[in-house]
């Protein structure tokens, strides 16, 4: 139909590109607007197939396949980009996807770029943090946008409140205390983001291209200390949570129970510098969520919401 316009999301069949398609296919004024292109490596997997129910155009195309990227592309206007760097674990893996995506996305004269960046740590720090590779690399390819001169606007999503239940905060034992532990100070600021969230910080970001065309947009519902973490996880759940408390782990522990894990010694500095980053130069660099919340119209989930509905939380009392 003339006039409508197609957002293309990669990543569409994972958490930060399925928020996107998400909202852009549930919203109806969105819908009465946008097509959502969804793009997999495998449309024939479940999660493709349930887009494709729900009304997205599903396509095939593969980060590393630069002609894959350019078809997918194609007579869209907007694209919202994530890369996954866990799958490879490699920054050169990262920034060449970016900028394969970068590249097509140039060529096809796309209006707005939506790109899922992240703080360049090591800038940020100084040099004192050097080892997050996966923030660094994702600000690299910000550059590189920035270079081709893309109208796009970064968007940075937050530490994922997903990440925490049954991982972080956890029983110690089968009725033992519940213990949220991390090698942080009881008072770190964590920029709490669902990424389920995504498409609402999306759809503001495209509603006020005028003002964020060019800029980052900070992803995060609220700022919350490990202290209040565990304060909210208690009033949820009274029964259990009247033990519950923050442990600050050292970080010879942390270290010790990654390896324990199986991973590389640069995978666990990594993490251990990202979690690191909270307590010292801040994950945002101790920027404001203000400028996000005046313009983002739809509710955002909050951490007291996200323990009700937590797996790993189920059946609690
Ligand atoms: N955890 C956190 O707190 C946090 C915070 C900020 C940012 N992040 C970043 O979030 C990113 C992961 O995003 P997510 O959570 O949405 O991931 P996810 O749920 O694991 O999904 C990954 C998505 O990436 C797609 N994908 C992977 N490799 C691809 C390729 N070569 N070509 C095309 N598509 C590809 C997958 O699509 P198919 O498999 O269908 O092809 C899938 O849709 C990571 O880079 C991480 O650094 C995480």
């Amino acid at each position: 139909m003339a006039g409508r316009k197609v957002i293309t999301v990669f990543g569409a069949t994972g958490a930060q590109g399925g928020g996107v398609a998400a909202t852009f296919l549930g919203d109806l004024g969105l819908r009465s607007e946008w097509d959502v292109r969804a793009v997999t490596r495998d449309p024939s997997q479940d999660s493709a197939k349930q887009l494709e129910m729900k009304g997205a155009e599903v396509v095939k195309a593969d980060l590393d396949d630069v002609e894959s990227i350019v078809n997918a592309v194609k007579g869209s206007y907007a694209v919202y980009g994530t890369t996954n760097y866990w799958e490879k674990a490699s920054v050169e893996v990262e920034v060449q996807q970016g900028r394969n995506l970068a590249d097509a996305v140039k060529q096809a004269g796309v209006q707005h770029f939506v790109w899922s960046s992240l703080l360049n740590i090591t800038e940020l720090s100084k040099g004192v943090l050097p080892n997050v590779y996966h923030f660094d690399s994702k600000a690299k390819v910000e550059s590189y946008v920035r270079e081709l001169g893309i109208p796009a606007t970064f968007f940075m999503p937050g530490f994922y409140m997903t990440g925490i239940p049954g991982d972080m905060l956890k029983a110690q034992g089968p009725d033992g205390p519940w213990v949220f532990a991390l090698p942080l100070s009881a008072d770190a600021q964590i920029p709490m983001y669902h990424p389920k969230d995504t498409g609402k910080y999306v759809k503001a970001i495209l509603q006020n291209a005028d003002k964020l065309l060019g800029k980052r947009f900070l992803g995060a519902t609220a700022y919350m200390t490990p202290k209040e973490v565990v304060e909210r996880f208690s009033k949820a759940f009274p029964a259990i949570g009247a033990n519950a408390s923050f442990f600050q782990v050292s970080e010879d522990m942390f270290r010790a129970a990654m390896k324990g894990k199986g991973m590389p010694d640069f995978i666990v500095t990594e993490l251990f510098e990202n979690v690191k980053l909270m307590d010292t130069f801040g994950y945002f660099g101790g920027e404001s969520l203000e400028p996000t919340h005046e313009l983002v119209n739809d509710s955002l989930t909050t951490w007291d919401e996200y323990v009700k509905e937590a797996e790993a939380f189920k059946g609690l009392l």
